[in-house]
């Protein structure tokens, strides 16, 4: 019988118990919900509203279920309406009336509230660590390829030439920011709605500041009726998420293209590749691929969460029961694709040779060709043309910007000499672009330096 059932004249139908249960995924939080409800308790004994004695043997009781669950000795039961009911009525079932009084004060729409919260805090920071981890395996890398020239693309064309080195650190500084939106999420979601009641608070003379102290929360919601029915701390973390999710997909993306034949920059460890059922010779990127396809999923859980609030009636209404499916499936796959996508990326073999050879094609140093101009006193549009001409030329005579005689220069000006052979080569055009956050090796040092140190103030708030 639920522990409803006073108002009740009939049981409820079987598939409206079997329909109405969350047990199946919110069980997960049943160290949330035990840890809230010894906070609850020690509140209650404290403040007078139940005997102290009464208090200490209800804080027992349920440290006993903890490990119970913890040791495999006790099981969910499946017919239970969700974890909070499962403990309470485990708690009455060990502890008799002195189990029934722990309820005083509250409502399972403030201990939801709370579960939720305490659940995700824990979770955000397991992934700010996991994606903190990534952005130095990140920085580790670019550290090798300082020099390691590669064309840096716009519309997936060969642009002009940059290092891999700064092509990598555009990811950290991606994450440095996802970071930076986790750290937000956390910050904001640390209030405790405990104390809120159903909706309207409460009549016992309750401490909401004691027990928001001994759940490390910043201090109370300020308000009883949103404590129970925000949600916006799921979306929030969400959203973050689905960012983190949108940054590993690309990388996924420039990975699965940069291991084809087609670019061959990069060859895949084997035990992060998978094979074909039919065709010998393919190495498939296929843990990329399913990050890249996961993000779909992670998108769609930032959208169950806001489509589900967006037409609630104040305060709490059993819709909001969905958040936990869409928040736990969000986190449990970026926690999944982050783990997965760090040793992938550190074991990736780098072909600094194919990536040379592909500067090389393209016409990637035009630029360069044509500021040498305007260094000589050229204005920029002028040069551009004269640049542009030359391209043309090259490619009719099947020649590049390196190998066109210099009487071809000459031939559309005179400001053209043989130094504009160094000019155009590639290290040097590298070299030369050292402005700030640009690709010259010691601008990239330096924005290698700023963000080591950003990325341990990141990690540091988790302490
Ligand atoms: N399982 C419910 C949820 O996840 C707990 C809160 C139920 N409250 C209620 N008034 N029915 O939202």
């Amino acid at each position: 019988m639920a522990l409803w059932a006073g108002r009740f004249a009939k049981e409820v139908d079987e598939t409206v118990n079997a329909f109405n249960s969350s047990i199946a995924f919110d069980a997960r939080m049943y160290a949330q919900d035990i840890r809230g409800s010894i906070a609850h308790a020690a509140m209650l004994g404290d403040c007078g509203i139940i005997e102290k004695t009464e208090s200490e043997a209800i804080i027992q009781g349920l440290q006993g279920i903890l490990s119970d669950i913890e040791n495999g000795t006790l099981a969910f039961d499946p017919h239970a309406e969700d974890i909070h009911m499962f403990v309470e009525a485990e708690l009455t079932k060990r502890l008799g009336s002195t189990g029934k009084r722990l309820h005083t004060a509250r409502s399972r729409n403030d201990q939801v509230a709370l579960d939720i919260r305490l659940y995700l805090r824990d979770a955000v920071r397991e992934i700010a660590l996991l994606v903190h981890e990534l952005a130095e395996t990140i920085c580790d890398m670019a550290e090798q390829h300082k020099e390691t020239i590669m064309p840096g693309y716009t519309h997936l064309q060969r642009a002009q030439p940059i290092t891999f080195a700064h092509h990598l650190l555009t990811y950290a500084q991606m994450l440095r920011r996802d970071l930076m939106r986790l750290h937000d999420a956390a910050e904001r979601m640390n209030e405790c709605p405990l104390g809120c009641g159903a909706l309207a608070g409460t009549t016992y003379p309750i401490d909401r500041w004691q027990t928001a102290r001994l759940l490390g929360f910043d201090k109370p919601t300020d308000n009883s009726l949103d404590g129970v029915s925000d949600r916006d701390f799921c979306v929030e973390l969400c959203c973050a998420l689905s960012l983190i999710m949108t940054h590993l997909s690309r990388f996924s993306e420039e990975i699965i293209l940069w291991c084809s034949w087609e670019f061959k920059f990069i060859e895949l460890d084997d035990a992060y590749a998978t094979g074909s059922s039919i065709m010998p010779q393919k190495k498939n990127p296929d843990v990329t691929e399913l990050i890249r396809g996961k993000t779909g999923r992670v998108n769609g859980d930032l959208m169950t969460l806001l489509s589900m609030l967006k037409g609630l009636p104040l305060a709490y209404n059993k819709d909001m029961q969905e958040d936990k499916e869409a928040i736990f499936d969000a986190v449990d796959n970026v926690k999944l694709c982050v783990k997965t996508f760090i040793p992938m990326l550190s074991t990736m073999r780098v072909i600094p040779e194919n990536m040379r050879k592909a500067a090389a094609g393209g016409f990637i140093n035009a630029t360069d060709c044509a500021d040498y101009l305007v260094k000589k006193g050229m204005p920029f549009r002028d040069a551009y043309k004269i640049t542009g001409t030359l391209v043309a030329q090259c490619i009719a005579e099947g020649l590049t910007l390196e190998t066109l005689p210099l009487e071809s220069y000459r031939k559309l000006s005179e400001l053209f000499d043989e130094d504009v052979y160094e000019a155009i080569r590639l290290e040097n055009c590298v070299k030369g672009r050292n402005s700030y956050g640009a690709p010259a090796p010691e601008a990239v040092t330096a924005q290698m330096e700023e963000i080591r140190y950003e990325l341990e103030q990141c990690r540091s708030c988790w302490d």
